[in-house]
């Protein structure tokens, strides 16, 4: 069988209505019921005691003179004529003594049952249906000396309960359906209202491509769950949109890095063909040609690296490393970039810590760290690394006096492409150093911070896990 899918505010709106009925019709029928009974409890409590004191009175009296003026009678007894009331007398064959009537219709039609039962002693109460009004009816026996010597009957019209019985019902009839009808209305009307951001939602999202990533959800200060979704799709779609940005800067940035070498290799290689050229000219152009080539090649490394990273293809070749000794190695290795600018570059205070990682990788994040040190300090500066132990962690600083980092750069000097000053000139790198340092500082569970004042240095602080 095919499922209906019916959207949720119909849904709702059915169950909202359904049991809104079921409630209703419930609680109507029971109250239908009670009042009913209890009507009709008092109708035969009203003619009991009419009949009763009829009955008390006439064996009180033994008096059957009665007859004679039954209507004056009845009202000596009950204090006053009764109204819309049926009173009869019989003796025990049947035959009726005295009879008054308040009601217009013939002698109450006793059926044989009932003064049978009476003959035995028996209190009877019925309903006739076959008069017009109906008639509710008591039956009592009035015993002398055990034996049953006349027979009371008092009935009533059931004209003011009928009347009273329908027009309950029609109120009920016409009530309940339409409070069910304007329940309905509404409930679909604020279900459709709450649900509205829904539908915002699913507009919004199909309005969405990556060259539109403008649209938001008008939330207006909504604080219920739909308001929550709502603005967690809108951080989501800023959150996008910060990605798509950012991708687009980096594709552009790729383009542009990868364009000057090219740019310089082509010019060189044309003017070199333009005439003959002596054997050194052509290997200075190749030297240089493949200077340019190298720096492409590396720029390509970093970036497959980059990449393979964001999607977690990179497996760490992990091993014990001796922290002390891989940068007194790494120190060595600078020492001479270091000599060559003027820097006076030293580590001490090197704590003996060994720790689980991938040397090479490892290596590479130190020699990133040390060489923007010197780099970007001024000739005569200073550079300092140094490592302990803490809580578990190896933390490693690498602090220099030199030009600083700006409040404005620090938030980005991570990001890929990203240098301070991009009017520097080329050879001082691509942007792509610390962006690797920090994801093997990360790869190896730690992390990388930073503090900086311009003009006055920076401190590099490497956190790995022992
Ligand atoms: N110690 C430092 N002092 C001042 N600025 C720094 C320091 N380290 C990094 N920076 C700034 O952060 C930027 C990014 O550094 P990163 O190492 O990623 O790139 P790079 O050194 O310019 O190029 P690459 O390392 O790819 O050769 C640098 O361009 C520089 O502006
Ligand atoms: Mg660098």
């Amino acid at each position: 069988m095919k499922k209906v899918n019916l959207p949720i505010k119909w849904r709702l709106t059915i169950w909202y209505g359904a049991v809104l009925s079921l409630i209703l019709v419930g609680f109507a029928s029971g109250i239908f019921i009670y009042f009913k009974n209890s009507l009709q409890e008092s109708i035969d409590t009203k003619i009991r005691s009419i009949g009763e004191v009829l009955s008390s009175s006439m064996t009180d009296s033994h008096n059957t003179s009665v007859f004679g003026n039954f209507e004056r009678y009845l009202e000596n007894v009950l204090g006053k004529k009764p109204k819309g009331k049926f009173i009869q007398i019989m003796d025990s064959s049947g035959r009726i003594g005295a009879k008054m009537s308040d009601i217009e219709g013939e002698a109450l039609p006793t059926s044989f049952s009932t003064l049978e039962k009476a003959m035995r002693g028996e209190v009877v109460y019925e309903t006739t249906d076959r008069t017009k009004p109906r008639l509710r009816m008591i039956t009592i026996p009035i015993i002398e000396n055990k034996k049953v010597t006349s027979v009371v009957q008092v009935g009533t019209s059931l004209e003011e309960f009928d009347e009273t019985i329908k027009k309950l019902l029609l109120i009920m009839i016409i009530s309940i359906p339409s409070s069910i009808c304007v329940t309905i209305v509404v409930g679909y009307f604020m279900a459709k209202k709450a649900l509205r951001p829904v539908d915002q939602i699913r507009r919004a999202a199909v309005k969405i491509s990556s060259s539109n990533l403008d649209e938001r959800i008008d939330v207006s200060g909504r604080r219920d769950e739909l308001g929550r979704l709502a603005e967690t799709f809108n951080a989501m779609i800023d959150r996008l949109k910060d990605t798509f940005q950012r991708i687009n800067q980096f594709s552009i940035d790729v383009s542009h890095e990868l364009k000057t070498p090219l740019t310089i290799l082509k010019g060189e290689t044309e003017v070199a063909l333009r005439k003959e050229r002596e054997k050194q000219d052509y290997q200075v152009l190749l030297k240089s040609n493949l200077e340019e080539i190298d720096r492409m090649s590396c720029i390509i490394d970093d970036l497959l690296l980059l990449s393979k990273a964001d999607t977690r293809k990179i497996k760490l070749d992990v091993e014990e490393v001796s922290l002390r000794d891989l940068i007194l190695d790494v120190c060595m290795d600078m020492k001479v970039v270091a000599d060559k600018k003027n820097v006076e570059l030293e580590a001490n205070e090197l704590e003996d810590i060994r720790l689980k990682g991938d040397e090479l990788k490892l290596r590479r994040m130190l020699l990133n760290i040390v060489e923007n040190a010197i780099k970007y300090s001024h000739a005569g500066g200073r550079v300092r690394v140094s490592s302990h132990a803490n809580n578990g962690y190896a933390i490693i600083y690498v602090k220099d006096n030199g030009i600083g980092i700006s409040e404005m750069d620090i938030k980005y000097i991570f990001d890929r492409f990203y240098r301070a000053d991009r009017s520097r000139k080329r050879a001082s790198g691509s942007g792509l150093g610390l962006s690797i340092s920090r994801w093997i500082a990360e790869a190896h569970q730690g992390g990388i911070e930073v503090e900086s004042q311009p003009a006055q240095g920076s401190m590099f602080t490497i956190k790995l896990p022992i």
